[in-house]
């Protein structure tokens, strides 16, 4: 079956991994990315896929209504897969009205587009909002985040990720718009801005720079291979019945200053330094305000109802990660000196 598909977002970390697979697996299926290219977005994260006949780019601003509306009424889209978003905490603690702009109206304005476009079509569309575990808040040393879990933000990222959310539910129960939401741990792996934990570590430990932990690193993430959140986004896709949500997470959780060790490791080896080399590089740094203390996400759901386990070990993945970062030394340098945002005018601008 032939779909057209608006995949916001994919010049993203996990954007770029969503689009790829489903570029690369549904031949049939038109893939439109559609992306600001903010400082995350990074079209050398889909040079493999770039001139697929499946695949088109799409240059713009969820924020622009009038854009938003015009690209609805030009294509016939027969599904959005949001993931178009402002996604570091740290920068939405110093600038959170972009967070507000991006996340809440700018998905506002994808969501009224669908509601206008997609009328007397709403059972034959679908729109899928892809958003965080951090809307639930933090846990104390025991639980998980169930799909019924209450919100509790606490950043202003997560409150921007939790009205959005509020926003897609509402334009179900309001309107019958089709949407199914997942809300899914931290994700690891290739292609990850350096601004993040693992690539900013990863990064700083390979230039024999201060690798920064935030308080005494007991805070506490549940870690996924950004591939199998890829994977778990295609089966939820096309098979979630509409209005449900579904948790993604690796059961595999990770206090900070272990995880760090642990990847200390592994870049010691990686990089013939004597065991201990790179452990001396951790620096204890003021804490992030507001920092929540745990995350663990129950993904029962989505295991049991549609068969979706995570493929990878951490530490496998972990190796894998740091593998992808030191074979590609280019594209780290590119996105550290900001080099890749010229990429567009290159490649794209005269097409
Ligand atoms: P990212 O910051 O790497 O990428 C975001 C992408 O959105 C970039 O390509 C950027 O250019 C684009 N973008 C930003 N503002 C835009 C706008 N106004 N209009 C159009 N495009 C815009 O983010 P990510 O880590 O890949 O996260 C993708 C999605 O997954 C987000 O919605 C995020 O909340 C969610 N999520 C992320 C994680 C994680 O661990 N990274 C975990 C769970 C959920
Ligand atoms: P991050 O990768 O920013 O993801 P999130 O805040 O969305 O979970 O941070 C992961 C964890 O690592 C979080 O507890 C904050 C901590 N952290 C550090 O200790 N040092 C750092 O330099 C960064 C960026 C994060």
């Amino acid at each position: 079956m032939t779909k057209k598909i608006l995949i916001t977002g994919g010049a993203g970390f996990i954007g770029s991994h969503v689009v790829r697979r489903f570029v690369k697996k549904y031949p049939d299926y038109s893939i439109f990315n559609l992306d600001k290219l903010t400082y995350a977005g990074n079209l050398l994260n889909l040079t493999d896929v770039e001139d697929a006949a499946n695949y088109k780019f799409v240059k713009g601003d969820i924020v622009e209504a009038e854009f938003i509306n015009d690209l609805f009424r030009t294509h016939d889209f027969d599904a959005v897969i949001h993931l178009a978003a402002e996604s570091h905490v740290d920068r939405s603690i110093a600038s959170p009205m972009d967070f507000v702009m991006t996340n809440v109206i700018g998905t506002v304005n994808l969501l009224n587009a669908a509601r206008e476009y997609w009328k007397g079509a709403y059972d034959k569309k679908r729109f899928y909002h892809v958003s965080t575990d951090e809307v639930y808040g933090a846990l104390g040393e025991t639980g998980m985040f169930t799909e019924s879990t209450s919100y509790d933000p606490h950043s202003p990222y997560s409150a921007s990720k939790a009205s959005s959310d509020h926003f897609v539910r509402a334009y179900h129960d309001t309107y019958g718009l089709d949407v199914v939401i997942s809300n899914c741990s931290n994700n690891y792996g290739s292609h990850h801005f350096p601004e993040k934990l693992i690539p900013l570590a990863i990064n700083n430990i390979k230039n024999n720079k201060p690798v920064p932990v935030y308080g005494k690193g007991e805070n506490v993430r549940d870690w996924l291979w950004v591939e199998d959140h890829a994977r778990a986004i295609d089966v939820i896709f096309h098979e979630a019945k509409t209005g449900e949500t579904y948790n993604i997470g690796g059961h595999n959780e990770w206090k900070n200053i272990d995880l760090i060790k642990l990847l200390c490791g592994i870049m010691d080896e990686k990089l013939g330094r004597e065991a201990g080399t790179s452990e001396k590089l951790i620096t204890y740094v003021t804490d992030r305000a507001g920092h929540d203390l745990r995350y663990a996400i129950d993904s029962s759901k989505l295991q049991q109802k549609l068969g979706w386990v995570p493929s990878l070990q951490f530490e496998e993945g972990l190796k894998k990660t740091v593998d992808w970062y030191l074979e590609n030394e280019k594209w780290l340098d590119d996105v550290t000196s900001f080099n890749y945002q010229s990429y567009y005018e290159k490649q794209y601008a005269e097409r």
